[in-house]
């Protein structure tokens, strides 16, 4: 059976972090899908549309990996999808909680469905895309943590294009 594996979130924008658990993720499945989510909860920069296409720019095509837009829940767009793995980052003991309850709860809705967790390099373990959104708004250099695509397009966002 291939294995194909999910990779959700909000992406707000993507980081450097999560490129790299998805280029780790992408050497060990068959293909991965990177799931783009509404971002519900909170209050979105960049609208589905834009974090979508700025998925697409940075891993430009990259081979076994597939971007797609997640609707309704993540077990049932697994299902569709004929997914059987679901791939989280943990990059520090406050991760853990929030991750064990969506993994157990995720499991619960569908049993066959497993969550597996990379473990991201030391250099984008305190990354967060809040903390790239604070920075970038006031005019702050986020080019060591970003690709230049989403740089740029922070940039643009908040008006420091000059
Ligand atoms: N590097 C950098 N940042 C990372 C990261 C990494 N490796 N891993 C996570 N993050 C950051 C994210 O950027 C985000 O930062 P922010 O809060 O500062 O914006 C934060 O950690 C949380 O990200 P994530 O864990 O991906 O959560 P999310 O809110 O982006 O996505 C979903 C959560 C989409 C996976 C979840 O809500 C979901 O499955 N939704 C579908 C509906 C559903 O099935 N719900 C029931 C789930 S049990």
């Amino acid at each position: 059976m291939p294995k194909i594996a999910i990779y959700a979130g909000s992406f707000d924008p993507i980081t450097r972090g999560h490129e790299d658990v998805i280029k780790r993720a992408s050497q060990f499945v068959d293909k991965l899908i990177v799931a783009v989510a509404p971002n519900l909860s909170k209050q979105s920069l960049f609208t589905l549309e834009e974090r979508f296409d700025m998925i697409g720019e940075v891993l430009n095509g990259h081979e076994g990996i597939e971007v797609h837009r997640l609707d309704g829940l993540l077990v049932d767009f697994a299902a569709k999808m004929g997914a059987n793995l679901l791939v989280r980052g943990l990059r520090a003991v406050s991760d853990f909680e929030y991750e064990f309850q969506m993994a157990l709860m995720n499991r619960t809705l569908s049993p066959n469905l497993e969550t597996i967790f990379m473990v991201p390099s030391v250099e984008t373990t305190y990354i967060s895309s809040s903390i790239i959104r604070e920075v970038a708004k006031y005019g702050g250099d986020v080019k060591d943590v970003v690709h230049p695509y989403v740089a740029s397009a922070l940039r643009l966002k908040f008006g420091h294009n000059s």
